[in-house]
């Protein structure tokens, strides 16, 4: 049976690692030759993707290992600027080994919302009256959508103020982010609201505030593979001051989203609009922690995540950008529900890392090897020079650009160091 627990893959020179995920993911010749080339992009295509295209900006696609999500192993590429995010998520993954995460969603329901002016008194009843009108019209948008099980399925409008209505459209997305489907089906269905309603609508556009696209998920991390009860306590603690501090809320989520962002950005996803709705969500009864963690009845840590996670498997980037269909590939996923169930377990994963870190060795140690080969390519150290140096700063525990370019001179003169 496949597995994606490959020890030593951190060691291993890249076109071994790309071999070993070729092997995983039963990637072609091409797509593995793609990954090396480290040239994912063509011209042609970035200059359809948006307008006025002078270059590429890249980012590195790592792979973290040994998750298991839902009983199924998976490896997980993730695009991340961000040094120790990969190998935090992975060793999260290998101590959450064999159980690994469960995760369940809910359905891929969006919410397209439409601002009313100057309704007229009974708008509410009467928009509700004739609901099975208001969703054949938008249904009749999108008749691919609805052949493959999705579509309008619901109409709810509420006053926000004495001439101001929100009427939201309830849409099943089925596999697709979903901005386009709701926002067609908005601008179609709000000349109908307007006669319905007698007022005037104004905005006519998608809620990235997720709320009826949610996924949650959960592991249980045994007390002794991650140091102990005292350990437990730690992180539980960790999470209270989370839960209790909008400033540590904010950070914690930011580590949180260091891991879903980076499979979000490897798939092609769009990463603003899951930033805006992880925050918001966050922030709907007072802000705070996405995740909860507490002591198991054995002394064991449970962690949990929910999280809205409009995520796609088709259209927008996902289906253009070579690197986001050979990511969608690595992962296996055949549905957007499956995709959001790995991403939320790498953003649980990734929270565990951290907190385990922040709350016994701290997070600079784990930091400070890859930040010190960043100040040495800065300061200009080549190949070997590279490792030699950054070991070199973090023995001395002096890590600074002025040091390493003394350390490089000194390999080029020779000298011992
Ligand atoms: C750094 O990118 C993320 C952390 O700050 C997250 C946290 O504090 O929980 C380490």
């Amino acid at each position: 049976m496949k597995s994606s627990r490959i020890p030593g893959f951190y060691k291993m020179p890249i076109e071994e690692r790309v071999n070993a995920v070729k092997e995983f993911a039963g990637l072609s010749d091409e797509e593995a030759a793609l990954l090396t080339s480290f040239d994912g992009l063509t011209q042609d295509i970035a200059d359809i993707m948006i307008e006025n295209v002078v270059g590429c900006m890249q980012l590195p696609l790592g792979i973290a290992t040994n998750f298991i999500v839902n009983g199924r192993e998976v490896l997980v590429p993730m695009a991340i600027e961000e040094t120790s995010v990969v190998a935090a998520a992975s060793n999260a993954a290998k101590m959450a080994r064999p159980e690994g995460f469960s995760a369940t969603v809910s359905e891929p329901v969006m919410i397209g919302q439409i601002q009313i002016l100057h309704p007229e008194r009974d708008a509410e009843e009467k928009l509700l009256e004739r609901k099975d009108e208001i969703l054949s019209l938008a249904n009749a948008q999108d008749k691919v959508l609805v052949k493959f099980g999705g579509g309008a399925r619901d109409i709810e409008a509420r006053m926000l103020s004495n001439d101001m209505m929100v009427v939201h459209l309830l849409v099943d997305v089925r596999d697709a982010m979903g901005a386009n489907a709701v926002n067609t089906m908005a601008e179609a269905i709000a000349p109908l609201l307007e006669k319905i309603t007698g007022g005037k609508a104004l905005l006519r556009i998608l809620s990235n505030l997720a709320v009826h696209r949610t996924v949650e998920a959960e592991v249980t991390y045994k007390k002794d593979v991650i140091g102990g009860e005292e350990t437990v306590e730690k992180i539980v603690r960790a999470h209270e001051f989370a839960a209790l501090d909008p400033f540590r809320a904010a950070t914690h989520n930011k580590g949180i989203m260091n891991g879903i962002d980076a499979v979000v950005i490897a798939t092609g996803n769009d990463w603003r609009a899951i930033e805006a709705g992880a925050h918001a969500y966050a922030a709907m009864n007072g802000y705070g922690p996405l995740t909860v963690w507490e002591k198991d009845g054995q002394g064991n840590l449970h962690g949990k995540i929910k999280i809205p996670l409009a995520v796609g498997i088709i259209g927008g980037a996902t289906k253009v950008h070579p690197m986001a269909k050979l990511s969608l590939k690595i992962l296996g996923v055949s549905t957007a529900s499956e995709l959001a169930e790995i991403i939320a377990s790498v953003g649980l994963a990734q929270n565990f890392a951290a907190l385990r870190a922040l709350a016994t060795r701290g997070i600079q140690a784990g930091h400070m090897k890859l930040h010190a080969q960043n100040i040495a390519f800065m300061a200009g150290a080549k190949g070997d020079e590279l490792d030699i140096v950054a070991r070199k700063m973090v023995e001395e525990g002096n890590i600074k650009m002025d040091r390493a370019k003394e350390l490089i001179d000194d390999i080029r003169k020779n000298k011992k160091i």
